[in-house]
């Protein structure tokens, strides 16, 4: 439709004529019938018009002029102008009517073919050229609808991208913010002030390091160093000062901005975790001291049993003592003596023990040599064994030294060398070894031991009756014991076990029943022979 030629020519055989040349030139054309047919083939496209002057009218209404007034902006659609012949000049209104065609070529009559062909074939020229410029147009024309349909498009996903980062920015419960290495905040979250109750004003003017806890400014320094070279988030936490005068435990996620000037921190207020966190260690103290209350309870019963048994063997002593004073009979006292005696201090252990037991005694650790203590024990060990039990001390050559508490590993020793004799009733070999226990990293290597770093063992090894694993389970378990009443308070242990894992160490034991029972303790190597753990104490 585009390249076709509408042709207007009402008088005579004007149209056929025209038709016929203009098929011989290769073109398409189209005859109109009248000027309103004109118009409505115009509608449909057309590359030019030929028509003839005498069909054209002279009313400005009618529809031909109506449709050129309406043309697109790109278009001029290009007529070939067949004029009348005519003697003088055309009238002002003729010459208006033909102005309002706009760009037209008049060709008068006669007309050679070939003028009228290259006519109509520079007409369609021109109107070939006026597409390019439609279709530059209607590019255009989409380029721009795209590019605000986009920017529509973009502002709203910018928009709700912003109220979504605005939304957690303000409801956020931790507290949100932009700084600087320098201690400069540049924007905070509102969860700042409902935290700590600094207007958004105090918290972006002052220095931030002015409200950590001066016991924490190196460590934040350090930090935020560190993350600044690595470009890596960090953690940590501190103490923040609070409006109202008090410190509250944050916990920070800081990470940094690609700038190497600015990060970003996410506070979390541990205050609650915290309240919550020795809310729970007091209850489990509470608990811990409930259970011990009850056992002690529960025991106070056999104790006191004990304990009046003890003071019967006292009391029943000395009533023969007095009884064969009076009567005069003073040899053979002796036996009684030692009889009272005995039990006076069996109760007085069990005192002791039960003090021990009970207290919470600090532990006043020095470096030490292991061997030199053990061998001043060797008199007391002897004498504790009696005479059916052959006592010998193995010692490390170089054993390393330890931090110990003297009086208290003396004390887990000797417990360990009285248990070891009650398990040998009729004799046996005792044996008490020291040796250097070094690191090696590696679990189960010594015996599953939980000492992690070089240590220095200490065995107690009798040939004794031997543990069965139910009682190996439960023998570290105060007031546990396999002996008469009277004989054991089942606190020996315990006792010793305490003392150890006050002193970093461990105990172990292995034994095979009617064989042998070997108590290990661990002691961890203490590299500086200087006192410089003197203020350790611990509970
Ligand atoms: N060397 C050992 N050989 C065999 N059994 C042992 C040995 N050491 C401890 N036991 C067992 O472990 C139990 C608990 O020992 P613990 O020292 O705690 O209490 P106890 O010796 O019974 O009483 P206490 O030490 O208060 O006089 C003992 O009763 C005994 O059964
Ligand atoms: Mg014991």
């Amino acid at each position: 439709m585009d390249d076709r030629i509408l042709l207007l020519a009402l008088r005579g055989r004007d149209a056929e004529v025209i038709d016929q040349l203009l098929s011989g030139a290769g073109h398409h054309q189209q005859i109109c019938h009248s000027l309103p047919d004109l118009a409505q083939q115009l509608v449909q496209g057309a590359g030019a018009v030929v028509v003839t002057e005498e069909s054209l009218s002279t009313d400005e209404r009618n529809p031909l002029y109506q449709w050129l007034e309406r043309q697109e902006p790109w278009s001029d659609l290009p007529f070939v102008l067949l004029a009348t012949k005519r003697i003088g000049k055309r009238s002002s209104l003729a010459k208006r009517m033909l102005e309002t065609l706009g760009n037209f070529v008049v060709l008068e009559r006669p007309i050679h073919g070939e003028t009228l062909i290259s006519a109509v074939n520079s007409a369609l020229r021109v109107r070939k050229r006026q597409y390019v410029g439609r279709q530059h147009l209607a590019n255009l024309k989409r380029a721009e609808e795209t590019l605000i349909a986009l920017n529509a498009s973009l502002e709203t996903r910018v928009d709700e991208r912003t109220a979504e980062r605005d939304r957690l920015w303000t409801l956020s419960e931790d507290m949100l913010a932009r700084a600087d290495y320098q201690g400069g905040l540049h924007s905070v979250s509102p969860a700042w002030t409902r935290i700590l109750g600094y207007s958004e004003a105090e918290l972006l003017t002052r220095p931030y390091s002015d409200i950590i806890h001066p016991d924490n400014v190196s460590d934040v320094v350090a930090a935020l160093n560190s993350m600044r070279q690595t470009g890596q988030p960090t953690r940590f936490e501190n103490k923040i000062l609070a409006a109202d005068e008090t410190w509250k435990p944050i916990g920070w996620t800081v990470s940094p901005e690609k700038d190497g000037v600015h990060f970003i921190a996410i506070g979390r207020d541990l205050s609650s975790e915290k309240a919550r966190e020795t809310e729970l260690a007091r209850s489990q103290e509470q608990l811990r001291q409930a259970q011990k209350m009850e056992a002690v309870g529960q025991l106070t019963g056999g104790i006191a049993h004990d304990f009046n048994n003890l003071l019967q063997g006292i009391t029943g002593s000395l009533e023969v003592v007095q009884r064969r004073v009076s009567n005069g009979r003073v040899d053979d006292l002796d036996r009684f003596i030692s009889g009272a005696i005995g039990s006076a201090n069996r109760a007085a252990a069990l005192t002791h023990r039960l003090l021990a037991f009970s207290r919470r005694q600090p532990i006043d650790p020095k470096p030490i040599a292991a061997n030199p203590l053990i061998s001043s024990m060797e008199d007391l060990l002897r004498r504790t064994l009696g005479e059916n039990i052959v006592l010998e001390l193995r010692l490390a050559d170089d054993l390393w030294p330890t931090l110990c508490d003297v009086n208290q590993l003396e004390n887990a020793i000797l417990n360990l060398v009285i248990n070891a004799r009650d398990a040998m009733p009729d004799g046996g070999a005792l044996t008490v070894e020291t040796a250097n226990a070094p690191y090696v990293g590696q679990p189960g290597s010594r015996q599953s031991n939980e000492v992690t770093g070089d240590s220095i063992r200490i065995s107690v090894i009798d040939t004794g009756s031997g543990m069965s694993p139910e009682v190996i389970d439960r023998a570290f378990d105060p007031f546990f014991t396999t002996k008469d009443v009277g004989e054991g308070t089942g606190l020996g242990l315990s006792v010793s076990y305490g003392i150890i894992k006050d002193h970093g160490g461990e105990i172990r034991v292995d034994s095979q029943i009617g064989q042998f029972t070997r108590f290990t303790i661990f002691l961890p190597y203490q590299r500086q022979p200087s006192g410089k753990r003197d203020s350790v104490t611990m509970k």
